[in-house]
């Protein structure tokens, strides 16, 4: 693990990340042959809950190791999650690492939270294992993934899938005949994927120099304790498009209000899968 290179570490998040966002694969190709080039990644987006060995500071030391270095720091109050932005250079993706400030939720939340990170192993404490743990902690039962799920969305879907790539973004400002993301939407509805249309189909305006659409979580089987299975909301694919700034240069963050939106992507209500 410790030679391991930043191109190996996203060959085998890709590889994970498209066992449950089965769709993420079909897309990047039916885009790439229209594109008639490679897709290049944007960024890849991590959760996690705010408890150590587990926490956003662990994550930032393991990503130091590739040489990422924190770029963007960003709150969402609504959904009690910070996030920071790292970076390691123009030619490689982003990667995004939000938590879950899991002492803003109910006593019951917080206890469930606290058994399972718990029962990770400290050794993944900065280590780059942490960003392919799978899920560290017990599986959960289906009734406290609907408890989890009745308080935070993200919390619950962090709970059954653990820590893991949540989703890859195409840089669409990267094509090279694909002129925008209104034309990757296009693409993506007419070949029949379902889009996430909370905050509206595309997220953010030219002035905020980014537009941001994605798919719905692809629906999934997934095991829970007491060899329960259940339909639950996977990963999403995003499409990023960066515009220039007034000084010429390609705005490389992020805008809070649209990724508010983005992360709903794998809401259970919004998607109307049945609980
Ligand atoms: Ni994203």
């Amino acid at each position: 693990m410790a030679k391991m290179t930043i191109d190996e570490l996203f060959k085998m998040l890709w590889k994970e990340y498209t066992r449950i966002c089965p769709d993420a694969d079909p897309i990047r190709r039916l885009l790439s042959k229209q594109d008639g080039a490679d897709i290049v990644n944007d960024h890849v987006a991590f959760r996690t809950y705010n408890i150590e060995p587990v926490g956003l500071a662990s994550f930032e030391t393991a990503i130091g190791k590739l040489g990422y270095a924190r770029k963007g720091e960003y709150m969402f109050k609504e959904k009690k999650l910070r996030a920071f932005h790292f970076e390691a250079g123009d030619e490689h993706p982003k990667v995004f690492v939000s938590e879950l400030l899991v002492e803003n939720f109910s006593p019951s939340f917080q206890k469930t939270v606290k058994r399972m990170v718990e029962r990770v192993d400290s050794e993944l404490e900065g280590s780059l294992k942490l960003f392919l743990a799978d899920r560290p902690w017990p599986m959960v039962y289906y009734d406290e993934y609907q408890e989890l799920l009745s308080e935070s969305e993200y919390g619950a879907w962090l709970a059954a899938f653990g820590l893991r790539a949540n989703h890859f973004t195409v840089a669409v400002h990267k094509m090279k005949s694909i002129a925008s993301i209104e034309d990757v939407v296009k693409i993506l509805q007419s070949a029949g994927f379902a889009m996430n249309t909370s905050g509206g189909l595309i997220k953010g305006t030219k002035a905020d120099c980014l537009l941001q659409a994605s798919t719905l979580g692809s629906k999934i089987e997934w095991s829970f304790a007491g060899e329960e299975k259940h339909i639950i909301p996977g990963c999403y694919y995003e499409f990023a498009e960066r515009l220039r700034q007034a000084d010429g240069t390609l705005y490389g963050g992020f805008v809070e209000k649209s990724a508010d939106k983005i992360f709903e992507s794998t809401n259970v209500k919004r998607s109307g899968y049945s609980k």
